[in-house]
């Protein structure tokens, strides 16, 4: 059928189909750690929208645990605040609320490793599946600090909440997913002696970011852009995640991690595999994640002295930032006066690859820059012979392709244009595509993307664990060559970060993009 005249979802039956066929099967939901930050902004206020969206089915059951006292009236009215407050909806719509609210229950533990709290949690799903008419599915969520994961997975297998005799079990796993190689793989090991890796859904939250997932359509849903994606056109590639923001109230969590462990390992390493990867032979979990995971393995890796030389760490100092004054890391509250932990860092990758053979990819990262911003930037090689008078080319730039994660979602190509007068004078210009101002539909938040898949069975948005142990590999002989070389150079906040980064990209003759 010719679909071309059809113009919006609902007189597009094939299109309306696909919608239908993402609303998935009738589940409990167990949100362990209900209590804290991540239910309050993200889980809840997603739950919500895909409950306002009809994305989820009638017989959708939300259970919170954690081990502050609270019933379930105390729970539904922190949770209304919280979608109040983060929705990106707004006030939730009285209607729609009570239906949510009406199948979203609270259950106290004692502790994560107390065994009869689980007997109870287990008792309670049972009598709230047979009142909802669920059918025996549960989807697990660890929102809680990965210190505790442990000990829940032992508590779901002590009361045979795994066990799926009856409907399908699946769990999801925030980040950060260990804290080096050897409690990463220990996380896996515990995870899938209890579960098999196929109910394991390890979430990296920019995976479900629409322009993430528009990176793959730009690869692989245009021609014009896969032959050029090589070595024999691409200089480089710039990848970079920027905060302006400090450790706000996460200075203990972040003290202990550091900008390498917080961002590289996982957001970092996701945006260079989906940049990298081959066309995978079809959009599956197993074909994408397969793809994604040969470029970590391709991934030039030197030992931990030259690994630490092809890195640049550094930590903010008292500085302006947005007028205002900022203070130093050492200042923050959780954070130790005295510590080395890096809040930017800057790196050099090579892929070995026949794609992308000698040509670097750079990482960087930093809180307290001027501003915020994610994006891929992919700058190909000049022209190899210009023909216009050299008095022209004061401003001649190679061609660039910049992926636009975060804030302002989006794509943007750069090419020279002749400025219009009678010398042939040329400047570079931008040919941009915003998200915001082609579409009118909002958004998702990707919290709302990845739980709905989750609930329908597709990982391939979610992290496989053999590609969390290759990142590992990748940033582990960091941390080790690490522990030798100098503590962080200090940058002050508001500044692009230490100037040894500049002039550690610019030993390669190029220059970090100016923002
Ligand atoms: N917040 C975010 O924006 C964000 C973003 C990305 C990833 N994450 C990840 O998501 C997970 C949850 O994040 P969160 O910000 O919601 O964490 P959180 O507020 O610190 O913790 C969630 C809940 O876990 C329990 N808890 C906290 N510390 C504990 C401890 N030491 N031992 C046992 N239980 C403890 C608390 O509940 P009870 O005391 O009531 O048991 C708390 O309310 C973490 O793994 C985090 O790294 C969070």
């Amino acid at each position: 059928m010719d679909i071309a005249h059809f113009t919006g979802l609902d007189e597009n039956p094939l299109l309306a189909g696909l919608r239908l066929t993402r609303t998935p099967e009738p589940a409990i939901m167990v949100i362990f750690g209900a209590s804290g930050d991540l239910t309050q902004r993200k889980l809840m206020p997603a739950l919500y929208n895909l409950t306002r969206e009809g994305l989820l089915p009638a017989q959708f059951v939300v259970v919170g645990v954690a081990r502050t006292e609270m019933d379930d009236t105390a729970f539904r009215a922190k949770m209304h605040a919280a979608v109040v407050e983060h929705s990106r909806s707004g006030d939730p719509t009285p209607i729609v609320w009570e239906s949510f609210a009406n199948r979203l229950f609270y259950l106290p533990l004692k502790t994560y490793d107390d065994t009869p709290s689980y007997d109870a949690l287990s008792a309670r799903l049972a009598e709230l599946d047979t009142r909802f008419g669920v059918g025996g599915n549960r989807l697990f969520y660890l929102s809680t600090p990965p210190s505790v994961a442990g000990e829940i997975i032992d508590g779901l297998d002590h009361a045979r909440l795994a066990n799926t005799s009856n409907g399908w079990r699946r769990i999801i796993v925030e980040k950060p997913f260990g804290y080096d190689i050897d409690s990463s793989r220990a996380l896996n090991g515990q995870l899938l002696r209890v579960f098999s890796e196929d109910e394991v859904f390890r979430i990296d939250h920019y995976l479900g970011k629409e322009t993430v997932q528009n990176l793959l359509v730009l690869r692989f849903a245009n021609a014009i852009f896969e032959p050029i994606w090589n070595h024999r056109y691409v200089d480089h590639v710039q990848i970079t995640v920027a905060e302006q923001v400090g450790v706000e109230e996460r200075g203990g969590y972040y003290d202990g991690a550091g900008a390498l462990r917080d961002i590289i390992q996982n957001h970092g390493l996701q945006l260079l595999s989906l940049t990298a990867m081959e066309p995978p032979i079809d959009f599956d979990a197993r074909q994408v994640r397969d793809e994604k995971l040969k470029v970590l393995l391709s991934v030039r890796m030197p030992g931990p002295v030259e690994a630490a030389r092809q890195t640049v760490r550094g930590q903010y100092t008292a500085g302006i930032i947005g007028g205002a004054p900022a203070p130093g890391y050492g200042e923050e509250p959780g954070v130790k006066p005295a510590s080395t932990t890096e809040t930017y860092v800057a790196m050099q990758l090579e892929l070995e690859t026949w794609r992308w053979a000698g040509v670097p990819f750079y990482l960087r990262t930093g809180k307290r820059l001027p501003k915020r911003a994610t994006e891929i930037a992919i700058e190909f090689r000049s022209p190899p012979l210009i023909l216009f008078p050299t008095a022209s080319l004061g401003s001649v730039r190679p061609n660039l392709l910049v992926i636009n994660i975060q804030p302002d979602e989006g794509v943007s190509i750069r090419f020279e244009a002749k400025v219009p007068g009678q010398t042939m004078w040329m400047r570079p210009v931008y040919m941009d595509f915003r998200y915001g101002a082609t579409f009118a539909e909002q958004q998702p938040e990707a919290y709302e993307r990845l739980i709905l898949d989750a609930l329908l069975g597709d990982a391939t948005l979610f992290t496989r664990a053999d590609e969390v142990e290759a990142q590992w590999q990748i940033i582990q002989p960091i941390l080790d060559g690490w522990q030798h070389a100098p503590p962080p150079e200090g940058y002050p906040a508001g500044s692009w970060g230490p100037a040894r980064a500049d002039a550690f990209i610019e030993a390669g003759r190029r220059r970090w993009r100016r923002l």
